[in-house]
């Protein structure tokens, strides 16, 4: 669940974002459409916690239940550990790390054990038909591969 209210965001005197309000329940599913420039990306960047609203103070977003512009630098690194995912195009995974490796490190960060982690990991890849590609490294996996790993890993 996010729920954003009243979102502005200045690049210095430019106005990028003017009160958004935006409330997107659990389990729909989102696309953002708009002109080039138009602040598709800069508000990603914002839902998403890697980029701050301009007015912390008035402005809201709530994911999760938890208002996350009340959040210490440290606690807000620990609530995208749990809680956000990102797939990116590219640059997603790490190449010196099998599939497997990959999808466990979110649980490695979290000190989950190392059996749990792979096993989980294994039936997420599973899931998305990789459970012949475990110890292929990214080079070694199709870019669909290589974003199936991606989706696994959040
Ligand atoms: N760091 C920055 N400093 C100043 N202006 C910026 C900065 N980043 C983005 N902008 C400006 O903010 C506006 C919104 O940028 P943003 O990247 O969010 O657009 P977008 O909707 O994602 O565009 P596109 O479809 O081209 O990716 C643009 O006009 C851009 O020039
Ligand atoms: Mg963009």
């Amino acid at each position: 669940m996010i729920k954003a209210t009243n979102i502005h965001k200045y690049y210095g005197e430019l106005e990028v974002l003017k009160g958004v309000d935006l409330h997107i329940k659990q389990g729909e599913i989102v696309s953002i459409v708009g002109a080039s420039g138009a602040g598709k990306t800069t508000l990603l960047q914002i839902l998403g916690t890697l980029d701050v609203l301009t007015n912390t103070n008035e402005g809201t977003l709530i994911v999760n239940g938890t208002d996350t512009t009340r959040l210490s630098d440290k606690e807000l690194a620990k609530f995208r550990n749990e809680h956000i995912g990102f797939i990116f195009q590219f640059h997603q995974l790490l190449p010196e790390f099998t599939a497997v490796e990959n999808v466990c490190l979110p649980a490695f960060i979290k000190k989950t054990p190392k059996v749990e982690a792979e096993n989980r990991a294994k039936e997420l890849l599973d899931f998305l038909g990789l459970y012949h590609r475990y110890d292929h490294k990214p080079s070694e996996l199709s870019r669909g591969e290589q974003q199936r790993v991606a989706v696994a890993e959040h």
